[in-house]
Formats: structure tokens, C-alpha cells, sequence
């Protein structure tokens, strides 16, 4: 089991995941009316500008960690519109047959290691012709990092067992035995480079790295994350995501 967020540092931190939110939900052709899920919600950033679109429409927001659900509740009440919170795996049928507009999901499957499932339940909520709209780190994502980490820390990173940063041919293979017709999936490489090596830290220490450094003490955590930060060039995390645009296939 991975270890739950930091969700109230990923909160306040300044995260490139806004900017592939924005990307995901400009893909959407929206009329004002539709209900569209957001899978794997997290602190609900995107739920709420998605729900700015939406003013006779509804936001789901899946999710299934404790932390994370916590500061997306208390930040509801700040935010207008209509919004369901559903606390569930992706890896399980959440409910909701055929019964969304569209979906998407910012940062989140790569932290699901059977994609088939996830998108048997994703086709299962979507009404037909709707899309999925979806960004995550695919093939090779954070390889230097990864890297870093293995040389500083001298174990492995385990990175098979933590995320699936899935290729373009499987993406397709298992959104098409899903029941989803891909209509583009590409790899894109979005490099991140931090302002300085504080939020470099914090970075690696709140999202990229978290659980491989939760088995240290804190004294070490703190030594492996300073010196992984040193080591990478450029103050940069070599993002490569995974953007996915499918639709459900009529029955
Ligand atoms: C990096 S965060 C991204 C959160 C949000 N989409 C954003 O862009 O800020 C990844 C989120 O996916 C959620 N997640 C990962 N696996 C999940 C699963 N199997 N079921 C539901 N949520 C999951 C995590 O709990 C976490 O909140």
C-alpha cells in the first residue's frame, strides 16, 4: 500500500498539474449543462474550475485517499456549483452507469497499475460518444529523477512497483479491449524547473519521491532529498506525460 498525501502541502504547492488540468479541460466541448467527473480529484483544483464552466451541469469528483478528501472537503464550501464526492478506488465499479458527460483526470493513472479495470469503470460511467480526457506520466517519465535517487540512496527505486508509466501501443490496446476508442494518445515531454532548490525539495519530497523516502527517518529523508535535488541538473523533473483523448464506442 502507497502512502497517503501531504495533501495540504500539494495544496499550497504551485504544481505544472494546473496547467495539464487546463490542457485536459479545454478539450472538453462543453455547453454549460453536462456532468463530468474528475477521476482521481485529489484537493479538487480542477473539479472547481471545471464546475466554473458548468453552471447547470455537476462535477463528480472520485477519489480514494483519506488526506486528499479531507482538504478537498474543506475547501468546497469556497468554491460555487454542484459537486459529488465519491470515496472509491478506480480500481473498483464506482457506480454512476452511463451516466457522465465526460470525464477527466490530471496526474492520476500512473499511480494505477492495471489499466484495463480502470477504463472497463471509466467506459462503464460514460454515456456513449462521451470522452475521457486524461493526463499522467507515461513511458520513461522521471527517469533522471529515478536515477538520481538510486545513485543517492543506493537501493532501488522501485519504480515498477510504484507507478505504471504506461507506453502509447498499451495505452491504445487497453482503452480500444476497454470498450474506448483512442482518438489521440501521445507522449510529451514537460520538463518542470523550479524556481530554487527549496521548492525543488519540497517538490521531490511531497509528490516524486514520497514513498520511496517514507521508509527512512526523517533525518535521512531530509539528507536524500537534498542531495538528489543537488544532483539533478538544472533544478528540473523531467516530466513525460501520457495525454490520452478516447471515447466511449456507441453499443
Ligand atoms: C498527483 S495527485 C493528482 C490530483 C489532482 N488530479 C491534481 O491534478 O492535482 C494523484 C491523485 O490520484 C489519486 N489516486 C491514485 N490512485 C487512485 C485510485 N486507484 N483510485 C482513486 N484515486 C486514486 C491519489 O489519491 C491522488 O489524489
Amino acid at each position: 500500500m502507497l502512502n497517503d498525501w501531504d495533501s495540504k502541502t500539494y495544496s499550497t504547492l504551485e504544481l505544472p498539474h494546473l496547467n495539464w488540468g487546463k490542457k485536459a479541460i479545454g478539450h472538453l466541448d462543453l455547453a454549460g449543462n453536462e456532468t463530468i467527473a474528475d477521476l482521481g480529484a485529489g484537493t479538487g483544483r480542477d473539479s472547481f474550475a471545471l464546475a466554473k464552466l458548468l453552471p447547470k451541469g455537476k462535477v463528480i469528483m472520485v477519489e480514494r485517499s483519506r488526506a486528499m478528501l479531507a482538504t478537498l472537503r474543506e475547501q468546497l464550501k469556497d468554491h460555487p456549483g454542484t459537486f459529488e464526492v465519491i470515496e472509491a478506488d478506480l480500481l473498483s465499479p464506482f457506480g454512476l452507469p452511463n451516466s457522465c458527460d465526460g470525464a477527466i483526470s490530471v496526474a492520476a493513472f500512473h499511480w494505477i497499475h492495471d489499466h484495463l479495470t480502470l477504463f472497463k469503470n471509466i467506459a462503464a460511467i460514460l454515456k456513449d460518444d462521451c470522452p475521457l480526457v486524461a493526463d499522467c506520466g507515461g513511458e520513461t517519465n522521471i527517469a533522471q529523477v529515478i536515477a538520481c535517487y538510486e545513485e543517492v540512496s543506493k537501493t532501488s527505486a522501485d519504480a515498477k512497483e510504484i507507478w505504471n508509466f504506461s507506453s502509447v501501443a498499451d495505452a491504445k490496446e487497453n482503452l480500444q479491449a476497454a470498450g474506448l476508442s483512442p482518438e489521440s494518445v501521445v507522449l510529451e515531454e514537460d520538463p518542470l524547473y523550479l524556481k530554487n532548490k527549496d521548492e525543488l525539495e519540497t517538490f521531490l519530497r511531497t509528490i516524486v519521491l514520497k514513498d520511496q523516502i517514507a521508509k527512512y527517518e526523517s533525518i535521512d529523508q531530509k539528507k536524500i532529498i537534498q542531495e538528489v535535488a543537488e544532483k539533478l541538473p538544472n533544478k528540473s523533473i523531467d516530466y513525460v506525460r501520457l495525454k490520452i483523448i478516447a471515447k466511449k464506442l456507441g453499443s
